[in-house]
């Protein structure tokens, strides 16, 4: 089950967090992995890691933001692996404030990492995926959104306003590859609170005590925890294989039931 086998898988913002899980499972289900980030020794040090334990990864410094640098990621993983099965457009970042409180500059960085970051890495990956056989594995596109993108924030609407964009571009991406003939699948996965440095940014960032931390934690979902790195890793790889050949366009909801009521 959910085996990628020979597959070449890219994960963006791989370097830790839910990317970081993600690179380390799909290298277990038997893919070749690139792990891109800005964080360069924290990814070289992960893919130090699963290349010890058997698997095969290489890490590059990749600014998402940046379209000659997806060009060159790109053209580095052709030229090493010889094509591109999976693109796992995950790097994000996430800020507190009001929409009154948000400057120009702020609301900028969110859309371009966000935003233009999944808009750049979809374009040369469907380039790179776009030739394969019709009768063959499709491509598998699986973009980070999030809760934040299918229910309102409290505390983050500009983060949340990307995370919507990345769900509906999500779907035009899943409607347009099959209208122009290609073999491709694009998918969203939706995590609730997970564990991860973004995670902690928001909670070191909410003026809760950590008795109130807790209380949060245990009333945040039905299942009363936060979700672990590995829990959204799981759907991503689910997506990437071919056990979801049926699926394109989806959202995938893993939030512990937060979004339920
Ligand atoms: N942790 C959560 O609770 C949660 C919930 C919903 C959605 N998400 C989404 O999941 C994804 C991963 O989140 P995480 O919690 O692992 O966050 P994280 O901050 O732990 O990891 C994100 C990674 O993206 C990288 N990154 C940031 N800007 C980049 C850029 N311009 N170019 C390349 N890499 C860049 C960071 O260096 C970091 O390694 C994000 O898209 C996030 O919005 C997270």
């Amino acid at each position: 089950m959910n085996r990628v086998d020979g597959k070449v898988a890219l994960v963006t913002g791989g370097a830790r967090g839910i990317g970081g899980a993600t690179a380390t499972l799909l290298a277990e289900a038997g893919a070749a992995v690139v792990v891109t980030d800005l964080l360069a020794a924290d990814g070289q040090a992960l893919v130090d890691e699963i290349n010890r334990a058997g698997g095969a990864a290489v890490f590059m410094r990749h600014d998402v933001t940046n379209e000659s640098e997806w060009k060159q990621v790109i053209t580095a993983t052709l030229q090493r692996h010889g094509g591109l099965d999976i693109l796992v457009n995950n790097a994000g970042i996430w800020s507190r404030g009001t929409i009154e409180e948000t400057a120009e500059a702020e609301f900028d960085r969110l859309c371009a990492v966000n935003l233009k970051g999944v808009f750049l890495g979809t374009k040369h990956a469907i380039g790179a995926m776009k030739n394969r056989p019709a009768d063959g594995d499709s491509g598998s596109i699986v973009n980070l959104s999030s809760t934040a993108g299918l229910v309102g924030s409290a505390t983050s609407a500009v983060y949340s306003m990307t995370k919507g964009g990345v769900r509906l571009f999500t779907k035009s991406t899943a409607i347009e590859v099959r209208a122009r003939g290609y073999n491709i699948r694009c998918n969203s996965v939706h995590p609730g609170a997970t564990e991860s440095p973004m995670q902690d940014d928001i909670l070191a960032t909410s003026n809760m005590s950590p008795d109130e931390i807790e209380k949060f934690i245990a009333n945040r979902n039905l299942l009363g925890r936060y979700g672990k790195p590995i829990d959204i890793a799981n759907a991503i790889v689910f997506l990437a294989s071919n056990d979801s050949a049926f699926m394109t366009g989806s959202e995938v909801v893993v939030d512990g039931g937060y979004t339920a009521r």
